[in-house]
């Protein structure tokens, strides 16, 4: 062991924080002064926790080692989301997909999930077998209760509430009408990390909770990656069998599917993001606050909503409503603003979906907004000068 670590140190003589650095410097050169990406910056925040647990990673010398690195990490998602089990696999997707195949979803059944979500929302629910069946949301962007109960048939198995962009779903009614129609529940928090519900961390309601590890996620590494989490510890040993087709001490699970495992590389950066979760949410919020105040007074925008005093918003994002949508993002582009738009094609006229013929008008709430809506540059390592900037140059396009 002692030599492999003399190894390493030798073969990397390496330090995080200049490479970064090397990196921004190179960046902040490039097309947008302001870009919507702020990953790198925000890394720089944990540096050294994500060098010394990558160098703790590296040196680790066999498989069942490596094996234990992953299983404390999944221990301590558990624990913070006060769930009896966590399994990392290899995405956010696959969390969702080895989710419903443990829940028995299979060809024939049908899964309700919101028309405003992630393509891969959908993506599992196909994968499984099943027919996504998709109904509108609420003016908060998230799944409709009402119109999920007017869906209900006697094929329907599971619902998929989404937090999206961190806002929390109505998990209340959601819990009640599963309860009432004896549903399963996959609660996609794929974007949703530091999202709470009544003193709750999203995620922790459904049967299942889902997460992604992408980059572009508050809690992301270099790499895909997500984790599963569950209410009841036997419904993990059922998903086991789907991430790893030889489980533990080698039963066959009869799977034949991709095995999908979170690899132990990333955990150096979701660990330390994990750490600072609540405070970087609170930084979030206090940046959120900001925004909405330099931007209350145009009328063209409106701001996004939040949620009942329980709860909190995840703020993965910072999302307005906008008129002259398109005009305004070139304006900004212009400016060296990147902004982006999640997302720009209506997820229901997709070609996965297409065999469902779904047509423009079917979800009027969500077509509304989805021609209006706009993320701007967000995150707890945005400057004070960018935030200006940013509202200034809004200002100006509306005056
Ligand atoms: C709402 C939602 N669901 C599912 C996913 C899929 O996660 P992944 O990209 O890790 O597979 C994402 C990722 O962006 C998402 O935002």
């Amino acid at each position: 062991m002692k030599k492999i670590k003399k190894i390493i140190k030798k073969c990397l003589p390496w330090n995080l924080r200049l490479a970064l650095e090397k990196e921004l410097d190179k960046r902040r050169q490039s097309r947008y002064s302001i870009p919507f990406d702020w990953w790198a910056e925000e890394n720089l925040f944990y540096i050294e926790e994500i060098q010394s647990s990558l160098e703790k990673v590296i040196a680790i010398s066999n498989q069942a080692n490596l094996k234990a690195f992953r299983a404390e990490f999944e221990s301590k998602f558990a624990q913070i989301y006060k769930v009896p089990a966590a399994l990392g696999v290899g995405s956010g997707t696959a969390a969702l997909v080895f989710s419903l195949l443990a829940l028995g979803v299979g060809r024939g059944d049908e899964v309700i999930v919101p028309a405003h979500t992630y393509v891969s929302t959908v993506l599992a629910v196909l994968d499984s077998g099943a027919i996504p069946v998709l109904v509108d949301v609420k003016e908060d962007l998230t799944m409709d209760p009402a119109a999920v109960e007017a869906k209900i048939t006697p094929k329907t198995k599971a619902i998929i509430p989404v937090h999206i962009y961190g806002y929390p779903a109505d998990m209340r009614s959601l819990c009640q009408l599963a309860g009432r129609y004896h549903l399963g529940i996959v609660e996609d928090a794929c974007q949703a990390h530091a999202t709470e519900i009544n003193g709750r961390l999203a995620g922790s309601f459904g049967d299942f909770g889902c997460f992604s590890f992408h980059w572009s996620k508050q809690v992301g590494g270099p790499g895909d990656g997500g984790m599963l989490v569950c209410r009841r510890k036997k419904d993990a040993m059922r998903a086991v069998c789907w991430r790893e087709p030889l489980g533990k001490n080698f039963q066959v699970c009869r799977s034949h599917r991709t095995p999908s495992r979170l690899a132990p590389l990333l955990i150096p950066f979701l660990s330390a993001r994990l750490n600072y979760l609540s405070q970087d949410r609170l930084k979030r919020e206090k940046l959120a606050e900001e925004y909405d105040a330099g931007l209350k007074s145009i009328k063209q925008i409106c701001l996004p909503v939040r949620p009942a005093s329980k709860n909190k918003h995840g703020w993965r994002n910072y999302t307005i409503r906008v008129k002259k949508r398109e005009a305004l993002q070139k304006y900004l582009n212009k400016k060296g603003i990147e902004t982006k738009i999640f997302y720009p094609e209506l997820l229901h006229l997709r070609p996965e979906l297409e065999k469902f013929r779904y047509k423009l008008g079917d979800f009027p709430v969500y077509e509304a907004a989805q021609k209006e809506i706009l993320s701007l540059p967000f995150s707890q390592a945005l400057e004070e000068k960018n935030k200006m900037e940013i509202i200034e140059a809004i200002k100006k396009f509306y005056k």
